[in-house]
Protein backbone atom coordinates (compact mmCIF):
# COMPACT_ATOMS: atom_id res chain seq x y z
CA UNK A 1 0.00 0.00 0.00
CA UNK A 2 1.28 3.34 -0.44
CA UNK A 3 1.63 6.29 1.78
CA UNK A 4 0.84 9.05 -0.71
CA UNK A 5 -1.45 11.60 -0.43
CA UNK A 6 -3.76 12.84 -3.19
CA UNK A 7 -6.07 15.29 -1.53
CA UNK A 8 -9.23 17.19 -3.47
CA UNK A 9 -9.80 20.32 -1.54
CA UNK A 10 -13.46 22.33 -1.70
CA UNK A 11 -13.89 25.70 -0.12
CA UNK A 12 -16.92 27.48 -0.41
CA UNK A 13 -17.60 29.81 2.91
CA UNK A 14 -17.87 33.10 1.38
CA UNK A 15 -18.37 34.13 -2.63
CA UNK A 16 -15.44 31.30 -3.72
CA UNK A 17 -16.14 28.61 -5.11
CA UNK A 18 -12.87 27.18 -5.48
CA UNK A 19 -11.07 23.20 -5.32
CA UNK A 20 -7.47 22.12 -5.67
CA UNK A 21 -5.47 19.07 -5.75
CA UNK A 22 -2.58 18.42 -3.43
CA UNK A 23 -0.38 15.72 -3.82
CA UNK A 24 2.06 14.67 -0.98
CA UNK A 25 2.08 18.66 0.09
CA UNK A 26 2.34 19.69 -3.64
CA UNK A 27 -0.23 22.01 -5.03
CA UNK A 28 -1.00 20.47 -8.65
CA UNK A 29 -4.10 22.53 -9.06
CA UNK A 30 -5.99 25.55 -7.62
CA UNK A 31 -8.94 26.83 -9.38
CA UNK A 32 -10.97 29.65 -8.60
CA UNK A 33 -14.37 30.96 -9.30
CA UNK A 34 -15.14 34.69 -7.88
CA UNK A 35 -18.45 35.51 -8.06
CA UNK A 36 -19.13 38.92 -9.03
CA UNK A 37 -22.31 39.24 -9.12
CA UNK A 38 -22.16 40.70 -5.41
CA UNK A 39 -20.24 43.91 -6.33
CA UNK A 40 -23.48 45.87 -7.62
CA UNK A 41 -24.99 45.16 -4.17
CA UNK A 42 -21.40 46.66 -2.14
CA UNK A 43 -21.10 43.03 -0.27
CA UNK A 44 -22.01 39.07 -0.62
CA UNK A 45 -25.70 38.40 -0.47
CA UNK A 46 -25.51 34.59 1.11
CA UNK A 47 -28.55 33.48 -1.00
CA UNK A 48 -26.97 34.58 -3.90
CA UNK A 49 -23.53 33.31 -2.83
CA UNK A 50 -24.90 29.54 -2.50
CA UNK A 51 -26.74 29.28 -5.49
CA UNK A 52 -24.02 30.29 -7.25
CA UNK A 53 -22.12 27.94 -5.07
CA UNK A 54 -24.25 25.28 -5.90
CA UNK A 55 -23.83 25.90 -10.65
CA UNK A 56 -19.91 25.88 -10.30
CA UNK A 57 -18.96 23.64 -7.65
CA UNK A 58 -18.73 20.71 -10.36
CA UNK A 59 -17.70 22.30 -12.94
CA UNK A 60 -14.51 23.69 -10.64
CA UNK A 61 -13.92 20.38 -9.55
CA UNK A 62 -13.57 18.81 -12.68
CA UNK A 63 -11.36 21.64 -14.33
CA UNK A 64 -9.11 21.17 -11.05
CA UNK A 65 -8.79 17.24 -11.32
CA UNK A 66 -8.52 17.89 -15.04
CA UNK A 67 -5.21 20.37 -14.95
CA UNK A 68 -3.79 18.03 -12.01
CA UNK A 69 -3.83 15.79 -14.60
CA UNK A 70 -5.99 13.09 -11.46
CA UNK A 71 -8.63 10.45 -11.95
CA UNK A 72 -10.86 10.65 -9.27
CA UNK A 73 -10.06 6.92 -8.22
CA UNK A 74 -6.75 7.68 -7.13
CA UNK A 75 -7.77 10.41 -4.41
CA UNK A 76 -7.24 9.51 -0.64
CA UNK A 77 -9.46 11.80 0.58
CA UNK A 78 -11.29 15.07 0.14
CA UNK A 79 -10.71 17.88 2.77
CA UNK A 80 -13.38 20.73 3.12
CA UNK A 81 -13.85 23.78 4.79
CA UNK A 82 -16.74 22.82 7.44
CA UNK A 83 -16.70 27.08 8.90
CA UNK A 84 -16.47 29.58 9.88
CA UNK A 85 -18.92 31.03 6.75
CA UNK A 86 -22.07 31.52 5.60
CA UNK A 87 -24.22 28.71 6.53
CA UNK A 88 -25.99 28.07 2.91
CA UNK A 89 -22.65 28.47 1.21
CA UNK A 90 -20.67 25.78 3.65
CA UNK A 91 -23.38 23.48 3.14
CA UNK A 92 -22.89 23.75 -0.92
CA UNK A 93 -19.08 22.43 -0.10
CA UNK A 94 -20.14 19.89 2.48
CA UNK A 95 -22.72 18.26 0.97
CA UNK A 96 -20.92 18.01 -2.38
CA UNK A 97 -17.45 16.44 -0.40
CA UNK A 98 -19.57 14.18 1.79
CA UNK A 99 -21.01 12.76 -1.22
CA UNK A 100 -18.42 12.68 -3.20
CA UNK A 101 -15.95 10.97 -0.71
CA UNK A 102 -18.83 8.49 -0.15
CA UNK A 103 -18.80 7.94 -3.81
CA UNK A 104 -14.60 7.30 -3.91
CA UNK A 105 -14.85 5.10 -0.41
CA UNK A 106 -12.06 7.52 0.82
CA UNK A 107 -12.32 9.76 4.07
CA UNK A 108 -13.94 13.50 4.00
CA UNK A 109 -11.49 15.44 6.57
CA UNK A 110 -13.17 19.19 7.39
CA UNK A 111 -10.97 21.80 7.93
CA UNK A 112 -11.50 25.15 10.22
CA UNK A 113 -11.09 27.66 7.28
CA UNK A 114 -8.84 29.95 9.71
CA UNK A 115 -6.50 26.81 9.93
CA UNK A 116 -6.47 26.85 5.97
CA UNK A 117 -5.08 30.51 5.92
CA UNK A 118 -2.97 29.85 8.56
CA UNK A 119 -1.35 26.79 6.41
CA UNK A 120 -1.46 28.96 3.67
CA UNK A 121 2.15 30.31 3.82
CA UNK A 122 3.44 26.89 4.08
CA UNK A 123 2.10 25.88 1.22
CA UNK A 124 5.64 24.17 -1.03
CA UNK A 125 7.73 24.30 2.01
CA UNK A 126 6.87 22.99 5.95
CA UNK A 127 5.49 24.67 8.97
CA UNK A 128 8.16 25.92 10.90
CA UNK A 129 9.39 23.59 13.89
CA UNK A 130 9.17 26.18 16.50
CA UNK A 131 6.25 28.03 17.33
CA UNK A 132 5.19 31.00 15.57
CA UNK A 133 3.25 34.44 14.74
CA UNK A 134 0.24 34.47 12.43
CA UNK A 135 -1.64 37.28 11.64
CA UNK A 136 -4.89 36.83 9.76
CA UNK A 137 -6.29 39.61 8.00
CA UNK A 138 -9.20 38.46 6.09
CA UNK A 139 -12.67 40.41 5.17
CA UNK A 140 -14.22 38.30 8.13
CA UNK A 141 -11.58 37.54 10.70
CA UNK A 142 -8.51 39.80 11.71
CA UNK A 143 -6.62 37.28 14.55
CA UNK A 144 -3.09 37.10 16.15
CA UNK A 145 -2.43 33.50 16.77
CA UNK A 146 0.22 32.09 18.45
CA UNK A 147 0.77 28.83 16.72
CA UNK A 148 3.12 25.83 18.08
CA UNK A 149 3.77 22.40 16.25
CA UNK A 150 0.89 19.76 16.24
CA UNK A 151 -1.21 23.10 15.34
CA UNK A 152 -2.19 24.11 18.51
CA UNK A 153 -3.34 27.72 18.52
CA UNK A 154 -3.65 30.75 21.22
CA UNK A 155 -5.28 34.00 19.92
CA UNK A 156 -2.95 36.77 20.87
CA UNK A 157 -5.21 39.60 19.86
CA UNK A 158 -8.53 39.88 17.52
CA UNK A 159 -10.48 42.65 16.18
CA UNK A 160 -13.11 44.86 18.37
CA UNK A 161 -15.47 45.09 15.49
CA UNK A 162 -14.56 45.44 12.16
CA UNK A 163 -11.86 43.13 10.53
CA UNK A 164 -8.90 44.49 8.53
CA UNK A 165 -10.84 43.69 5.04
CA UNK A 166 -13.99 44.91 6.11
CA UNK A 167 -12.51 48.08 6.60
CA UNK A 168 -10.95 48.25 3.13
CA UNK A 169 -14.44 46.95 1.92
CA UNK A 170 -16.66 49.58 3.74
CA UNK A 171 -14.34 52.73 3.12
CA UNK A 172 -14.21 51.54 -0.96
CA UNK A 173 -18.33 51.85 -0.46
CA UNK A 174 -17.71 55.42 0.66
CA UNK A 175 -14.99 56.18 -2.13
CA UNK A 176 -17.53 54.31 -4.51
CA UNK A 177 -14.96 52.50 -6.20
CA UNK A 178 -16.09 49.29 -5.68
CA UNK A 179 -16.17 45.83 -4.23
CA UNK A 180 -14.17 43.86 -3.18
CA UNK A 181 -12.55 46.95 -1.80
CA UNK A 182 -8.99 45.86 -0.88
CA UNK A 183 -7.73 45.41 -4.40
CA UNK A 184 -9.43 48.33 -5.37
CA UNK A 185 -8.12 50.46 -2.51
CA UNK A 186 -4.50 48.84 -2.99
CA UNK A 187 -4.31 49.88 -7.04
CA UNK A 188 -5.23 53.31 -6.43
CA UNK A 189 -3.02 54.29 -3.55
CA UNK A 190 0.06 52.82 -5.15
CA UNK A 191 -0.38 56.33 -6.68
CA UNK A 192 -1.21 58.22 -3.59
CA UNK A 193 0.53 60.27 -0.73
CA UNK A 194 0.00 58.44 2.22
CA UNK A 195 0.79 61.71 4.02
CA UNK A 196 -1.78 63.58 2.34
CA UNK A 197 -4.11 62.89 5.27
CA UNK A 198 -3.12 61.03 8.59
CA UNK A 199 -6.27 59.65 9.63
CA UNK A 200 -6.52 58.54 13.87
CA UNK A 201 -4.89 54.90 14.41
CA UNK A 202 -6.36 52.87 17.16
CA UNK A 203 -4.03 51.69 19.58
CA UNK A 204 -5.84 48.96 22.49
CA UNK A 205 -4.22 47.36 24.80
CA UNK A 206 -2.45 43.96 24.53
CA UNK A 207 -2.89 43.03 20.82
CA UNK A 208 -6.69 43.61 20.13
CA UNK A 209 -7.51 45.80 16.88
CA UNK A 210 -9.63 48.16 16.28
CA UNK A 211 -11.01 49.53 12.70
CA UNK A 212 -14.61 51.00 12.95
CA UNK A 213 -13.40 54.25 14.49
CA UNK A 214 -10.73 54.69 11.11
CA UNK A 215 -13.41 53.82 9.31
CA UNK A 216 -15.98 56.54 10.64
CA UNK A 217 -13.16 58.97 10.90
CA UNK A 218 -12.74 58.54 6.73
CA UNK A 219 -16.91 59.04 6.53
CA UNK A 220 -16.10 62.38 8.99
CA UNK A 221 -13.60 63.46 6.92
CA UNK A 222 -15.41 63.43 3.82
CA UNK A 223 -18.50 64.91 5.31
CA UNK A 224 -16.96 67.85 6.73
CA UNK A 225 -15.73 68.79 3.36
CA UNK A 226 -19.25 70.02 1.83
CA UNK A 227 -20.51 68.77 -1.30
CA UNK A 228 -18.46 70.78 -3.68
CA UNK A 229 -15.11 70.12 -1.67
CA UNK A 230 -15.34 66.86 -1.79
CA UNK A 231 -16.46 66.71 -5.22
CA UNK A 232 -13.45 68.13 -6.45
CA UNK A 233 -11.37 66.10 -3.99
CA UNK A 234 -12.74 62.74 -4.86
CA UNK A 235 -11.94 63.48 -8.78
CA UNK A 236 -8.51 65.12 -8.46
CA UNK A 237 -7.45 63.31 -4.92
CA UNK A 238 -8.39 59.93 -4.73
CA UNK A 239 -5.51 57.94 -4.78
CA UNK A 240 -4.12 60.34 -1.63
CA UNK A 241 -7.33 59.65 -0.06
CA UNK A 242 -6.75 55.76 -0.48
CA UNK A 243 -3.02 55.80 0.78
CA UNK A 244 -3.98 57.52 3.50
CA UNK A 245 -6.68 55.36 4.68
CA UNK A 246 -4.27 52.31 3.76
CA UNK A 247 -1.21 53.75 5.65
CA UNK A 248 -3.27 54.02 8.85
CA UNK A 249 -4.58 50.08 8.71
CA UNK A 250 -0.78 49.22 7.71
CA UNK A 251 0.34 51.28 11.06
CA UNK A 252 -2.02 49.28 13.41
CA UNK A 253 -1.23 46.19 11.88
CA UNK A 254 2.90 46.61 11.59
CA UNK A 255 2.32 48.29 15.55
CA UNK A 256 0.88 45.07 17.10
CA UNK A 257 3.20 43.56 15.39
CA UNK A 258 6.36 44.36 15.98
CA UNK A 259 5.25 44.45 19.95
CA UNK A 260 4.16 40.97 19.56
CA UNK A 261 7.30 39.57 17.95
CA UNK A 262 9.52 41.68 21.00
CA UNK A 263 7.20 40.28 23.60
CA UNK A 264 6.93 36.63 22.33
CA UNK A 265 10.74 36.00 21.17
CA UNK A 266 9.71 34.36 17.62
CA UNK A 267 11.91 33.97 14.60
CA UNK A 268 9.38 33.36 12.18
CA UNK A 269 5.88 35.89 11.41
CA UNK A 270 3.03 34.53 8.60
CA UNK A 271 1.05 36.94 7.54
CA UNK A 272 -2.53 35.73 5.77
CA UNK A 273 -5.61 36.20 4.48
CA UNK A 274 -6.92 38.67 1.32
CA UNK A 275 -5.39 41.63 2.89
CA UNK A 276 -1.92 40.47 3.17
CA UNK A 277 -2.16 40.62 -0.75
CA UNK A 278 -1.24 44.38 -0.18
CA UNK A 279 1.51 45.54 -2.16
CA UNK A 280 1.90 48.37 1.57
CA UNK A 281 1.61 46.19 4.21
CA UNK A 282 3.56 43.62 2.28
CA UNK A 283 6.56 46.06 1.41
CA UNK A 284 5.93 47.35 5.46
CA UNK A 285 6.25 43.61 7.07
CA UNK A 286 9.67 43.16 5.00
CA UNK A 287 11.03 46.37 6.65
CA UNK A 288 9.70 45.17 9.69
CA UNK A 289 11.45 41.86 9.23
CA UNK A 290 14.62 43.58 8.41
CA UNK A 291 14.46 45.71 12.13
CA UNK A 292 13.15 42.79 13.99
CA UNK A 293 15.54 40.17 12.56
CA UNK A 294 13.03 37.71 12.30
CA UNK A 295 11.85 35.74 8.91
CA UNK A 296 8.32 37.47 7.16
CA UNK A 297 6.09 34.92 4.76
CA UNK A 298 3.23 35.88 3.58
CA UNK A 299 1.67 33.11 0.59
CA UNK A 300 1.96 34.29 -3.10
CA UNK A 301 -1.62 36.31 -4.38
CA UNK A 302 -2.72 33.55 -5.01
CA UNK A 303 -3.13 32.03 -1.21
CA UNK A 304 -3.92 34.97 0.18
CA UNK A 305 -8.01 35.29 -1.07
CA UNK A 306 -10.07 32.40 -0.38
CA UNK A 307 -8.70 29.08 -1.85
CA UNK A 308 -9.28 25.46 -2.22
CA UNK A 309 -5.11 24.96 -2.03
CA UNK A 310 -4.68 25.70 1.67
CA UNK A 311 -8.01 23.09 2.65
CA UNK A 312 -6.09 20.77 1.22
CA UNK A 313 -2.51 21.38 1.89
CA UNK A 314 -3.99 21.46 5.76
CA UNK A 315 -5.32 18.36 5.41
CA UNK A 316 -2.26 17.19 4.69
CA UNK A 317 -0.65 18.42 7.20
CA UNK A 318 -3.42 17.11 9.73
CA UNK A 319 -3.35 13.74 8.29
CA UNK A 320 0.69 13.65 8.07
CA UNK A 321 0.34 14.59 12.12
CA UNK A 322 -2.19 12.25 12.80
CA UNK A 323 -4.64 14.74 13.83
CA UNK A 324 -7.88 13.21 12.84
CA UNK A 325 -10.03 15.46 14.93
CA UNK A 326 -12.87 15.88 15.24
CA UNK A 327 -13.99 12.18 14.02
CA UNK A 328 -17.02 11.69 11.98
CA UNK A 329 -18.21 13.45 8.98
CA UNK A 330 -17.60 17.20 9.08
CA UNK A 331 -21.15 19.20 9.48
CA UNK A 332 -21.50 23.18 8.31
CA UNK A 333 -20.08 25.14 11.39
CA UNK A 334 -20.93 29.10 10.41
CA UNK A 335 -19.74 30.07 13.79
CA UNK A 336 -16.55 27.73 14.33
CA UNK A 337 -13.88 29.44 16.49
CA UNK A 338 -10.43 28.83 15.75
CA UNK A 339 -9.88 25.99 18.16
CA UNK A 340 -7.16 26.31 21.08
CA UNK A 341 -5.37 23.11 22.25
CA UNK A 342 -3.55 22.83 24.98
O1 LIG B 1 -9.33 35.88 2.77
P1 LIG B 1 -10.36 36.49 1.91
O2 LIG B 1 -10.32 36.20 0.42
O3 LIG B 1 -11.80 36.11 2.40
C1 LIG B 1 -12.15 36.00 3.75
O4 LIG B 1 -11.87 34.94 4.36
O5 LIG B 1 -12.69 37.01 4.26
O6 LIG B 1 -10.28 38.05 2.16
C2 LIG B 1 -11.11 38.95 1.46
C3 LIG B 1 -10.78 40.35 1.94
C4 LIG B 1 -11.70 41.40 1.36
O7 LIG B 1 -12.14 42.22 2.42
C5 LIG B 1 -10.81 42.16 0.42
O8 LIG B 1 -11.17 43.53 0.28
C6 LIG B 1 -9.44 42.00 1.06
O9 LIG B 1 -9.44 40.69 1.56
N1 LIG B 1 -8.34 42.15 0.11
C7 LIG B 1 -7.42 43.13 0.17
C8 LIG B 1 -6.58 42.97 -0.96
N2 LIG B 1 -7.00 41.88 -1.66
C9 LIG B 1 -8.09 41.39 -0.98
N3 LIG B 1 -7.25 44.12 1.07
C10 LIG B 1 -6.24 44.99 0.85
N4 LIG B 1 -5.40 44.91 -0.22
C11 LIG B 1 -5.54 43.93 -1.14
N5 LIG B 1 -4.71 43.86 -2.18
ZN1 LIG C 1 -10.68 33.58 4.07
Amino acid sequence: MSNDSLILGIESSCDDTAAAVVANGKVLSSEISSQQMHSRFGGVVPELASRAHQRRIVPVVRTALRKADVAPSDLTAVAVTRGPGLAGSLLVGLGFARAYAFGLGVQVVGINHLEGHICSASIGRSLPTHPWLCLIVSGGHTQLVFVEQGLSFRILGTTRDDAAGEAFDKVARLLDIGYPGGPAIDRLAAQGDPAFHRFPRARLDGYDFSFSGLKTSVLYYLNGLGEKKRTALMRRRLPDICAAFQEAVVDMLIDVLHRAIGETGVRDVHIVGGVSANARLRQRTEALGETCGVRMHMPPPAYCIDNAAMIAFAAHIRLSIGRTDPPGNPVAEPNLPLATFA
